[in-house]
């Protein structure tokens, strides 16, 4: 099935099984590796993307499902106001250390800012408890979150 997909404001044109999850769309057939696989079912989010401004699983997302909604991965983020703070915050904070959550993890909390400008500690702890990362680095991810509120 052919499919349009808005992604960072630009359009893609997929061919693809209608099952296919937006996730192998995003890195096999349009190269968008930014966005990455982890557990395949939903429960790390090393997948996140935003669809019409919230955090989904690409993982669990049918390409079928997307239709006209526009998809944000995290090669598109840093154009965005929140983007842009959230990867100085990022940088400051030296909040990745391999690095592979990341781009989950700021797709989340670009969500959570664009919902909560100033989320207080237990907030970001909700709106970031879908997102593991095996290298520990939740208290960096927490202050970069808090700086990019501020700097908002
Ligand atoms: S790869 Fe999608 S939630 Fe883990
Ligand atoms: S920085 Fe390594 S998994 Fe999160």
């Amino acid at each position: 099935m052919k499919y349009s997909l808005n992604i960072n404001g630009d359009r893609y044109d997929v061919d693809v099984d209608s099952n296919m999850p937006l996730l192998w769309a995003l890195r096999d057939e349009l190269n968008l590796t930014g966005t990455k696989y982890g557990c395949g079912q939903g429960t790390c989010g090393a997948c996140t993307v935003l669809i019409d401004g919230s955090a989904r699983r690409a993982c669990l997302t049918p390409v079928a499902a997307v239709g006209e909604r526009p998809v944000m991965t995290v090669e598109g983020l840093g154009a965005t106001r929140i983007g842009a703070k959230l990867k100085a915050a990022w940088a400051r904070e030296m909040a990745p250390q391999c690095g592979y959550c990341h781009a989950g993890q700021l797709m989340s909390a670009a969500a959570l800012l664009e919902r909560m400008p100033e989320p207080d500690a237990d907030a970001i702890d909700a709106a970031m408890s879908g997102n593991l990362c095996r290298c520990g680095t939740y208290d960096r991810i927490r202050r970069a979150i808090k700086r990019a509120a501020r700097a908002a």
